[in-house]
């Protein structure tokens, strides 16, 4: 199937504009989402043997999520599911409406198995990403693996105001999902990734968590975890201030990690022209920074700190690799893309049981 993929259907989406494939393949998820007897019959294809694992109170039937911004309006929800992850993270979703960057904004670098994106978090806002989470659960649709929320600051917010543009975004959609992740370590929101300095990340999660704690003891039910996501161009340094805050401000986990501002070096004249394209790199050659900062992360909270993985999977191998590193999950994004849905079943069944 993975052939068929690679050499069939890759080579036709391929023609294509990047985001105009993926808002096709979107628009297709989207519908099958609505009608259970193809969400069956997507799930009969792809879905995998269960390898179960609990975490933060929650049920993952396996460790292999989706990982964000490949449903920022969470119009696929139920879809994702039947192609056999584990989990998702919905979003990126800011609190304002915003349209992202001019088109084109998305890339592939074909040869090195790479895309490069400044989408800008375009997304609907976030009541509107409530409602669509409010449609699902009402329409017993709710997939039965943990959904997160991946929230970004609002374009028009301006810094110093960005801890309470989180919180408003967290405050309704907090009854909406299983767990939230603070995105500061999108390259493609002007300064967005200062907030990853300590003092200014302190004050995001500051406010993030009393609406959390609000929240929870309004429901009588434990606060949601909620994790930070940083970026592969962090140095050892920056990633352990950061640690130092999950102690302080309760984290529940490090997403690690973001697209790359950086590229690698390329003699191809067809990938250097992509890679001058400003934006974050994912895929293929993000896959061993990825690796280094998830065991630097492991490795200095002593495998305590849960941490989600993601960067470059392509194969199982790449997956046990995150794992070996210390990643108590694993999300894919671009291995997606480049490699098709059955790279889920194929990583998941290669899982001891
Ligand atoms: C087109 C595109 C949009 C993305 N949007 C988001 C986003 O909204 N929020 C976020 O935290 N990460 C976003 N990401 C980053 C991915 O979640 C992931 O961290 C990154 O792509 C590395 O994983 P990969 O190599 O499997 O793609 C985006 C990635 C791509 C390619």
């Amino acid at each position: 199937m993975s052939w068929f993929y690679r050499q069939i259907i890759r080579r036709a989406l391929f023609q294509k504009d990047s985001e105009a494939v993926h808002e096709l393949t979107l628009k297709v998820l989207a519908n099958v989402s609505g009608s259970p007897f193809l969400l069956n019959a997507l799930a009969s294809f792809y879905s995998p043997e269960p390898r179960p694992i609990r975490l933060w109170g929650l049920d993952f039937p396996n460790p292999i999520g989706l990982a964000a911004g490949m449903d920022k309006r969470g119009i696929a929800l139920p879809a994702w599911a039947a192609m056999g992850f584990g989990f998702c993270e919905l979003g990126g979703v800011t609190w304002h409406p915003q349209t992202g960057n001019p088109r084109p904004r998305m890339f592939r670098a074909v040869r090195s198995e790479a895309l490069i994106n400044r989408m800008g978090f375009n997304n609907d806002g976030a009541e509107a990403f409530a409602s669509t989470l409010q449609g699902w659960r009402s329409s017993e649709l709710w997939p039965n693996h943990p959904v997160g929320v991946n929230l970004g600051k609002s374009k028009i917010t301006p810094l110093p105001e960005a801890a309470q543009d989180y919180a408003k975004s967290l405050d309704l959609l907090w009854p909406l999902a299983d767990f939230f992740v603070v995105n500061v370590s999108s390259p493609n929101t002007p300064n967005l990734r200062q907030l990853q300095d300590k003092t200014a990340l302190d004050e995001v999660l500051d406010a993030v968590q009393m609406v959390n704690q609000r929240h929870a003891i309004t429901a009588s039910i434990p606060a949601k975890p909620i994790l930070v996501k940083v970026a592969p161009d962090l140095s050892f340094e920056a990633l352990d201030e950061i640690l130092e805050l999950s102690l302080s401000r309760n984290l529940s986990g490090i997403v690690a990690t973001n697209t790359t501002v950086t590229r690698p070096p390329t003699t191809n004249l067809r990938t250097r022209r992509i890679y001058e394209e400003t934006g974050g790199l994912s895929g293929r050659p993000l896959r061993d920074r990825s690796t280094e900062v998830i065991r630097h992360l492991a490795k200095n909270t002593h495998g305590k700190l849960p941490i989600i993985g993601v960067g470059g999977v392509f194969s199982a191998a790449d997956a046990l690799e995150k794992f070996a590193a210390g990643a108590t999950l694993v999300q894919i994004y671009s291995g997606l893309v480049y490699q098709g849905p059955s790279l889920i079943k194929e990583i998941v069944e290669s899982l001891e049981p």
